[in-house]
């Protein structure tokens, strides 16, 4: 007899965005200037100054979210709203906003995935050297006290930081960290290490602090292919995913750096300083999920040397280490617009494996196609392949889950258009349109695209047909 496959029946199915790629309103009410404001706007594409505006249409977009029948919707909060400056002086402004937001959705039975940090660090801690300082863990920690005593009553799902790994890999080229030492990659794996006892001490507090509320990483992971069955080629997939994905969960899980990503740190001359008393704190804090952003898979092949070991900025793009992986394009795989390799399969490969290794419930807090959609007359987007992409992806989660994978929710970037992190809002994610171009703001009006009603249907039979 055939097992019938289903999600379970309070699957979290939602939709996610973040803080300085949707609000807006980046200088009002008192917010302070992250490294983002003060970043360097790739040419050709906009800032983040407006954004989506959702700051100030928040209501408009919670009713959207609702009438697509959003069971979950994953947002961070603005560092510099709670804290101008990173630290010390509380902006009661910001925390209005977030509370009239959580209230928002909790009234259209919507819940909260709150992301305490998603790439803005504030400025002014940036100026007195970001994560390579250890009082920033101190700030962080002090800012991730605040949003538990203010939202802690109503927010059950908190993530700690959004993709520490692709912060460390490529964050200096996007402009949300600094490594500005003589020795860059050594002071990139001590900020790596600092955010790893920030994330920790977060843990712990919010156990203490929210009885029944939930908390962990959301690492972005990309199953790793060898680029061939050559045994050179399988190794270097295994040093890459070590020091790519798995570095930042065994660490957070099982409070140890993995042997492959230490003896790269070793001959990489970066291990950190490590101060007694670390790594217990990071030991004992023990996460109750692990989340995780998944566009695509990534495939290596050996490196004997000669390949140079530039990142160019864009996460897909695995450029490699001499001696240790060089990054290749996989024939077996489609591409999106912009050039990311399009994997369902790797979806549910990444799924098991996560599963296998950690033991924890899993949630999917990114997952989704960027591309320049077209407004036709009559307000009408005609996003099919958002939906064949979603489509092939859910799919592939369904049958993870009857495969015995733990997985407790589905939030696809994006809920609704937003500012790409180096690609500007001509590269589009959302469920709804808005009416806006790189340069012109135009009306910024709401539009559902055919996905969203879509993904609305998908939500309603919880994803019997799909
Ligand atoms: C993830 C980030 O890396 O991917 C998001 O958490 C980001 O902030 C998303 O927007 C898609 O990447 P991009 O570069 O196309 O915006």
């Amino acid at each position: 007899e055939r097992k019938t496959i289903s999600f379970p029946k309070d699957f979290l199915w939602g939709a996610s965005t973040s803080a300085y790629q949707v609000e807006g309103a980046w200088n009002e009410d008192g917010k302070g200037l992250s490294v983002i404001d003060v970043g360097k706007t790739p040419e050709g594409v906009t800032d983040f100054k407006v954004a989506s505006d959702h700051y100030h249409r928040y209501k408009e977009d919670v009713a959207l979210f609702a009438e697509m029948g959003l069971k979950a919707y994953r947002f961070s909060i603005s560092w510099t709203r709670i804290f101008p400056e990173g630290a010390g002086r509380l902006n009661e402004k910001g925390i209005e906003f977030y509370d009239k937001l959580i209230n928002e959705l909790k009234a259209h039975n919507i819940e909260p995935i709150v992301t305490i940090y998603h790439f803005d660090l504030p400025y002014e801690l940036q100026k007195k050297g970001g994560w390579a300082n250890r009082e920033t863990i101190e700030a962080y920690e002090n800012y991730a006290r605040t949003l538990f005593k203010y939202f802690g009553d109503r927010v059950k799902y908190w993530l700690t930081i959004n993709e520490q790994n692709m912060v460390v890999m490529y964050g200096a080229v996007l402009g949300m960290i600094e490594a500005k030492s003589d020795n860059p990659k050594k002071e990139l794996y001590q900020q790596n290490h600092h955010m790893f006892l920030a994330q920790a001490k977060a843990i712990k507090l919010c156990h203490e602090m929210c009885p029944g509320a939930k908390i962990g990483p959301a690492p972005n992971i990309a199953y790793v292919y060898p680029a061939s069955s050559k045994p050179e080629d399988v190794l270097a997939a295994q040093n890459f995913s070590s020091i790519r994905n798995w570095l930042y969960l065994d660490l957070p899980v099982f409070g140890r750096y993995n042997s492959v990503a230490w003896s790269y740190m070793e001959r990489e001359n970066c291990v950190p300083d490590i101060e007694e008393g670390d790594m217990n704190i990071i030991k004992e804090a023990k996460p109750d999920f692990i989340a995780f952003n998944y566009y695509s898979t990534a495939t290596v092949a050996w490196d004997d040397g000669t390949s140079s070991s530039n990142s160019t900025g864009d996460q897909q793009i695995v450029i490699g280490e001499p001696g240790f992986y060089k990054g290749v394009a996989n024939p077996h795989l489609e591409k999106t617009q912009f050039g990311w390799e399009i994997d369902p399969l790797g979806f549910r490969i990444t799924l098991r494996e996560l599963h296998d290794r950690y033991n924890l419930p899993l949630l999917v807090t990114e997952n989704g196609l960027g591309a320049y959609d077209k407004l036709e007359e009559g307000d009408v987007v005609n996003d099919d392949y958002r939906i064949e992409y979603l489509r092939k992806h859910i799919e592939q989660a369904k049958i993870a889950i009857s495969e015995g994978v733990n997985l407790i929710g589905y939030c696809p970037w994006s809920a609704i258009d937003l500012v790409s992190t180096h690609q500007g809002i001509s590269k589009r994610y959302g469920f709804i349109y808005v009416n806006r171009d790189e340069f012109d703001l135009k009306d910024l009006r709401r539009i559902k695209k055919k996905s969203f009603y879509w993904y609305k249907n998908v939500i309603a039979i919880n994803g019997e047909e799909l």
